[in-house]
């Protein structure tokens, strides 16, 4: 495993249980995100499995089962699955890594990276993007949610003082927008969320 892997599954690992803390229930007081988990369960059908691919705690990949999509999650930290597993009894979580994933070629009906890709460097994005396409059936729609913006910094601590060592990654939908591309997704439509704060987000709605 690469660095940046080992380093982020060890992160992830360490603040599970306080990452699970800090983001039950906030769906509820975010109407943007849930409006764009619906339009991107809306794409999905609910025909057919769909990834949460870094599904941290599981809430997300438990919305969407709400809204009717056959989701399951899959995260590079075993703590988080142990998570996910215990406060979503029912839903199917995977330990597995986006760089590898254990799935079928043409076998999901959607796939959401929702704010999983910050902590991946430029030079990984390529091989990971590839893999979504290739699981993707023809058409299926991806989510990608992410941190806008430019630059990096590195995060040695979170969710209550935790040790961590990830590098976060901002980037701007237009560059996100031609990695998407290269990759062979037609991306179909973009989302802003708190473009006039210091930490603005994008989410970009794409087709295999
Ligand atoms: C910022 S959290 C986001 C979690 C969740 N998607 C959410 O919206 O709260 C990033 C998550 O991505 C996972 N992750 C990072 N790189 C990964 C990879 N290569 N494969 C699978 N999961 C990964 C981390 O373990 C972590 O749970």
């Amino acid at each position: 495993m690469t660095d940046w892997l080992t380093d982020t599954r060890a992160s992830y690992d360490t603040v599970a249980a306080a990452y699970a803390d800090a983001v039950r229930g906030s769906l509820t007081g975010d109407p943007y995100v849930r409006a764009a988990l619906s339009l991107f369960a809306t794409l999905a059908g609910g025909d057919g499995p769909v990834a949460d691919a870094g599904c941290g705690p599981g809430h997300v990949t438990a919305h969407l089962r709400g809204l009717g999509v056959d989701a399951f999650g899959l995260d590079l930290s075993p703590a988080m699955i142990d998570v996910a597993r215990r406060d979503h009894p029912g839903v199917r979580f995977e330990v597995g890594s986006m760089t590898r994933l254990p799935l079928e070629d043409a076998s999901l009906s959607g796939l959401l990276a929702w704010w999983s890709l910050v902590h991946t460097p430029d030079e990984a994005l390529p091989q990971i993007l590839s893999g979504f396409h290739r699981v993707l059936r023809p058409g299926a729609p991806l989510a990608v949610g992410f941190h806008a913006g430019e630059g990096a910094r590195l995060k040695t601590e979170g969710y209550g003082g935790h040790p961590m060592h990830v590098y976060v990654y901002r980037r701007t939908p237009a560059a996100m927008t031609a990695r998407l591309q290269e990759a062979g997704f037609t991306v179909e439509a973009e989302l802003c969320l708190d473009p006039s704060t210091p930490s603005p987000s994008a989410v970009l709605f794409a087709r295999s």
